[in-house]
């Protein structure tokens, strides 16, 4: 033969040799971290091959918050267990002085969320809710003060008038069609609000039409196949994902936001404005970095920041206001309790909407918290451990990098927590009743150092959301409302399948 001098021949048994040592070889890498929780006597579901307990959730057939729904039946009782996102070992963790360990006392042990950055590809994720520690931290205290109770009594009056377009938003809508699809209706509203109040700037949200604002946000939250499959490989195998980023590079929300806060600065600084709002905190910590200690602030990661507080901003809130709507035409006699108390604390103040009068309804106050029971949109809280830590009066210790979540959404139905979790029952915010609870069994904005910044913002935000069709707008069920409410599998927040389509009687 011409060539045998310089090619190597294998037998058919060399051959099978290898590939049975590579078989091994990758059986071993998937299996190898699979005793992590039996050696530490932690109870937990046996684990596939390459899926560890994650199959449901990598095929997308379950989200996150009802994978651990369903574990968390097997495992109530116990203060914590675990499992495997793959073959990485994830401890979950039930106990409610565990989860105040975890999320408040020990925070120090526990500041990481565990996201992954991608700098290159999304450069637009160094944001707050995925920063690792070192950033986060002086950014966080830097950025806290956007929605203090006295900014948001400053910034109300904005709120308000916001609330004053939607009525006419809806009053448009209805009269065209009085079944609403109230999903895409309140994202209209809340796109506005954020846009005015965080950015400064009318996002021209509230038409019938589609603004530029509210494109991006769909484009945002969108639940596409490529979506998923990008989001699989990110997880599964960062280095590919890495490989591929121009691919996955998305020009059209990148470019969106950076040149949006880019014009946005350049306009305020030639025109000396100052609204010591949020991009006015920005622009400080640009001007003078050394505001943030030693991190380097690039441009992409001051306008990631603006980037977080629109996408957690707008559709958390939209996402609760439209649920209340959902369960409060589920429950009429609910609604006309909200009602009464609306038309009687408005008519005080000739009608207006007002801070204080708002924060006056404490049977809103009720309904709001109910609804973030039922359905949190965040339905998980991570953290990652930044040293070993052992969990007190037990010999569970849990290594440095280790992921640590807390199943709100379960904690939340649970029936031994919340009897007959399925029903909707504001009176469960009573004060007597709340004083019955542990406070780490309800974490719609989690808690502790890391929780959600928006918060008292979100409250008002979608409060002014449920008044405004509340007042006007008897909200019924009909043919095209999806019951039982499903969630969506792929989603990342909580989310309805078929949206939620409702109808509007005016009154
Ligand atoms: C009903 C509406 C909202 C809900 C249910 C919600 C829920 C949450 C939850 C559960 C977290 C994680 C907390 C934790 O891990 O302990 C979070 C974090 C965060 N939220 Fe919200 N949120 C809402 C509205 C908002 C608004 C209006 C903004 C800003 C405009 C916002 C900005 C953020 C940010 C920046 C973080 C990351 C905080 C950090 O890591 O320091 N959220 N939110």
């Amino acid at each position: 033969h011409p060539a045998k001098g310089c090619t190597m021949e294998f037998s058919a048994f060399e051959i099978l040799t290898a590939l049975a040592l590579l078989f091994l070889a990758i059986y071993y890498y998937f299996t190898s971290t699979y005793d992590f929780w039996s050696s530490r006597h932690v109870e937990h579901p046996k684990p596939e091959l390459f899926f560890g307990n994650f199959k449901k959730i990598m095929l997308g057939k379950s989200s996150l918050g009802d994978y651990l729904y369903e574990q968390y039946q097997y495992y109530k009782n116990e203060p914590m267990f675990g499992l495997y996102a793959r073959r990485t070992p994830v401890l979950v963790v039930n106990d409610p002085e565990y989860i105040k360990d975890v999320l408040i006392k020990d925070f120090s042990s526990f500041s990481d969320r565990g996201m992954t950055i991608h700098e290159k590809v999304e450069p637009l994720n160094q944001h707050l809710f995925s920063l690792e520690p070192a950033r986060w931290r002086p950014l966080r205290i830097k950025l806290s003060p956007t929605f203090t109770s006295g900014k948001l009594k400053e910034m109300f009056y904005l709120l308000a008038e916001c609330g004053n377009s939607f009525e006419t938003l809806i009053d448009n809508m209805v009269k065209k069609n009085p079944v609403i699809e109230c999903r895409e209706l309140t994202a209209k509203f809340t796109t506005e609000v954020i846009g005015i109040c965080v950015f400064g700037l009318k996002a021209e949200a509230m038409t019938d039409g589609d603004s530029e604002f509210r494109k991006i946000g769909r484009k945002v939250f969108e639940n596409s196949w490529m979506k998923f499959i990008k989001f699989r490989i990110r997880d599964a195998m960062p280095w590919l994902f890495n490989l591929l980023g121009p691919f996955f590079y998305d020009h059209e929300i990148n470019g969106f936001f950076i040149n949006l806060m880019k014009q946005t600065m350049e306009y305020r600084k030639k025109n000396n404005v100052r609204r010591n709002d949020f991009v006015d905190l920005l622009m400080d910590i640009k001007d003078d970095p050394s505001k943030v200690g030693d991190i380097e602030m690039t441009d992409a990661l001051i306008t990631a920041q603006a980037f977080v507080f629109f996408i957690a901003g707008f559709e958390t809130s939209s996402t609760t206001i439209s649920n209340a709507l959902y369960e409060l035409a589920l429950n009429p006699s609910v609604q006309d309790k909200l009602r009464e108390e609306i038309i009687e604390e408005l008519a005080n103040d000739n009608g207006s909407l007002k801070y204080e009068t708002i924060k006056g309804m404490k049977y809103l106050h009720k309904v709001f918290c109910e609804t973030l029971r039922k359905y949190p949109p965040v339905t998980v809280m991570m953290r990652k451990t930044m040293q070993p830590y052992t969990f007190s009066g037990t010999k569970v210790t849990i290594p440095k990098g280790m992921r640590v979540w807390i199943p709100a959404y379960a904690i939340q139905r649970d029936p031994a927590i919340y009897p007959d979790p399925d029903t909707f029952d504001p009176e469960r915010f009573s004060e007597e009743n709340i004083k019955q609870r542990h406070p780490s069994f309800y974490l719609p904005f989690g808690d502790g150092p890391r929780n959600c910044i928006g918060a008292r913002f979100a409250n008002y935000q979608s409060k002014i959301g449920i008044i405004q069709v509340l007042r006007n707008y008897k909200v019924e069920v009909c043919d095209k409302t999806c019951i039982p409410y499903v969630n969506d599998p792929r989603a990342f927040l909580l989310a309805p399948v078929g949206g939620i389509h409702l109808k509007f009687t005016k009154l």
